[in-house]
């Protein structure tokens, strides 16, 4: 009897939280809707994209009223692109796997980003995102831990194949919106870049995994672009592309735009990524990077640690970066830094727009099984200045290079550095600089909603 009265009490509390009302935390919706509700199937045949456009149409209309979430519940669900609404959650349950159509007539096209010009890879419009959303406010994704596949094969082979006449899409791409939040989700196989937050502010992205195969081109985990206040915490990313890579628009494009991406932190990041790097700035940084924090990362069997990617006719600027206690295994260049990075737009990038790098800072860096330590590489006559390295171990993988550190165009002050970096890196420094006070982003504590 006991037992049942206590299975009912359990029952009754569920139902309450399901119903999203009774213990919920701010955040929480007030409109709860199932994708089922709009006629969804979840058999990972049937093609959903009305349902999804449906959905998220009907629960916009709530967005004055308390928000809405809309449910993902387990089971294969088919659909192409569909974009976000604001005062909206996307939930995923445990074994709720949103899968994208690999259709290309499923995929529209889109304009091009006004700091890019044109697609990244192809000149002119774009493929549409996966999942979409421009002038958003309190956007959350979030779940048990379910799936967001872009099931990016098809794209990689026809890419592979110079087979697509337009840049593919983006995993999630977010314009010109503001409080966010991505927690506790998976996404896999991107057709080419994961998460896309860009001209956006106020972006917490936590607890995500984001898997590609280490040889899928371009599937760049996070890439935070022309976008303010981005904290990105303890996420786990294994890529064919950099983990994360910040960045601000190309050339005249990013330069004319003009909109940087600052005051960044990625703390507690662990990543694979064998041909690139754990964190990128750049190459496109056009409207300028500064204030990135960077601390407690792990990274694994990848080529750099935190890369700087640069070059004539980028113009802008990098900044005021502060890099500490990074843990790293098997890397080819612990320091990487270039400056004649490729790629334009088109043939009208001013070969007098030069980037000012500068006020780089990595301390307490430990490094095992190291190819070699410091590939660092300015522009003549614009060198990389104000480089700060301290407290830095580099211990040699077994087939090192001979020479450990080749440094050109650069400038800076190093201590404790093992092994001897260059001479222009020689001059005795200090213990480097990491700003004392936190940055405040996001909701103080993210929401516990259980839909
Ligand atoms: C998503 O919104 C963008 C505008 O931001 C629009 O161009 C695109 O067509 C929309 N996509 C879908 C699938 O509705
Ligand atoms: C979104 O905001 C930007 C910048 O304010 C504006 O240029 C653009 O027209 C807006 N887009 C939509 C779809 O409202
Ligand atoms: C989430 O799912 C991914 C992919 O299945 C898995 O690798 C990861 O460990 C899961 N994370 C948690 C917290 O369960
Ligand atoms: C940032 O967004 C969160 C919700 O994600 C919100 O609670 C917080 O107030 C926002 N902060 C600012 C400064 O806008
Ligand atoms: C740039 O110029 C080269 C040769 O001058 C030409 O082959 C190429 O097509 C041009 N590229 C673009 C994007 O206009
Ligand atoms: C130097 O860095 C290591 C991590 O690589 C850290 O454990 C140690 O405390 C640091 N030493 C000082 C003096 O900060
Ligand atoms: C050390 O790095 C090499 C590549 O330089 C790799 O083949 C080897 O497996 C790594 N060893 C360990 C113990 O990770
Ligand atoms: C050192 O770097 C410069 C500039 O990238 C390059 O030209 C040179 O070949 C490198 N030297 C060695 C020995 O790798
Ligand atoms: C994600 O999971 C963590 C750990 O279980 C939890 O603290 C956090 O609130 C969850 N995020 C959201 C948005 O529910």
């Amino acid at each position: 009897m006991a037992a049942r009265r206590a299975a009912l009490q359990v029952a009754v509390v569920l139902l309450a939280l399901c119903a999203g009302g009774i213990g919920a935390s701010p955040g929480c919706r007030k409109h709860v809707r199932r994708v089922t509700e709009y006629g969804a199937v979840g058999d990972g045949r049937t093609l959903n994209t009305a349902a999804f456009a449906r959905a998220v149409a009907d629960l916009g209309r709530r967005a004055g009223d308390g928000g809405a979430a809309l449910v993902v519940p387990e089971g294969r669900w088919l659909t192409g692109p569909f974009n976000l609404t604001s005062h909206f959650t996307l939930f995923l349950h445990r074994g709720a796997e949103i899968l994208a159509s690999q259709d290309l007539e499923d995929w529209p096209l889109i304009a091009p980003l006004p700091s890019y010009g044109r697609g990244r890879d192809e000149p002119g419009p774009r493929y549409s995102n996966f999942i979409g959303g421009s002038n958003l406010t309190d956007v959350t994704i979030s779940g048990y831990n379910g799936t967001i596949n872009g099931q990016g094969q098809v794209w990689w082979d026809k890419f592979h194949a110079k087979q697509l006449d337009y840049t593919r899409g983006y995993l999630l791409e977010l314009l010109y919106s503001r409080d966010i939040i991505i927690s506790n989700v998976t996404f896999v196989d991107a057709p080419s870049w994961n998460l896309h937050p860009t001209y956006c502010t106020n972006v917490t992205i936590s607890g995500v995994t984001i898997l590609a195969p280490v040889h899928s081109p371009n599937t760049d985990g996070i890439d935070p672009d022309s976008s303010s206040h981005v904290k990105i915490e303890d996420c786990y990313i294994v890529s064919g592309d950099d983990c994360i890579a910040v960045k601000s628009g190309w050339d005249e494009y990013g330069i004319k735009f003009n909109m940087p991406s600052q005051h960044i932190v990625v703390r507690r990041l662990t990543c694979i990524s064998p041909t690139s790097a754990m964190i990128a700035l750049g190459s496109e940084m056009s409207g300028g990077i500064q204030d990135v924090r960077v601390e407690d990362n792990t990274a694994i069997d990848t080529e750099s640690a935190v890369r700087i990617k640069s070059g004539v006719g980028r113009g802008g600027f990098v900044r005021d970066v502060f890099v500490r206690r990074l843990s790293l295994h098997t890397m080819k260049w612990v320091f990487w830094m270039t400056g004649n990075y490729g790629q334009h737009p088109d043939n009208s990038s001013d070969p007098k727009a030069l980037p000012e790098v500068t006020g780089i800072n990595y301390r307490d860096v430990f490094a095992e099984n190291v190819t070699m330590a410091g590939r660092m590489e300015g522009i003549p006559n614009d060198p990389y200045t104000g480089i700060c390295m301290s407290n830095i171990t580099a211990q040699l993988a077994p087939k090192a290079k001979k020479l450990q550190w080749n440094c050109t165009d650069v400038q800076g002050v190093a201590s404790g550095v093992s092994p001897e970096p260059c001479p222009e890196l020689g001059a005795e420094g200090k213990p480097c600089t990491f700003p004392e006070e936190e940055l405040v982003i996001g909701p103080p504590e993210l929401p516990k909603c259980t839909y």
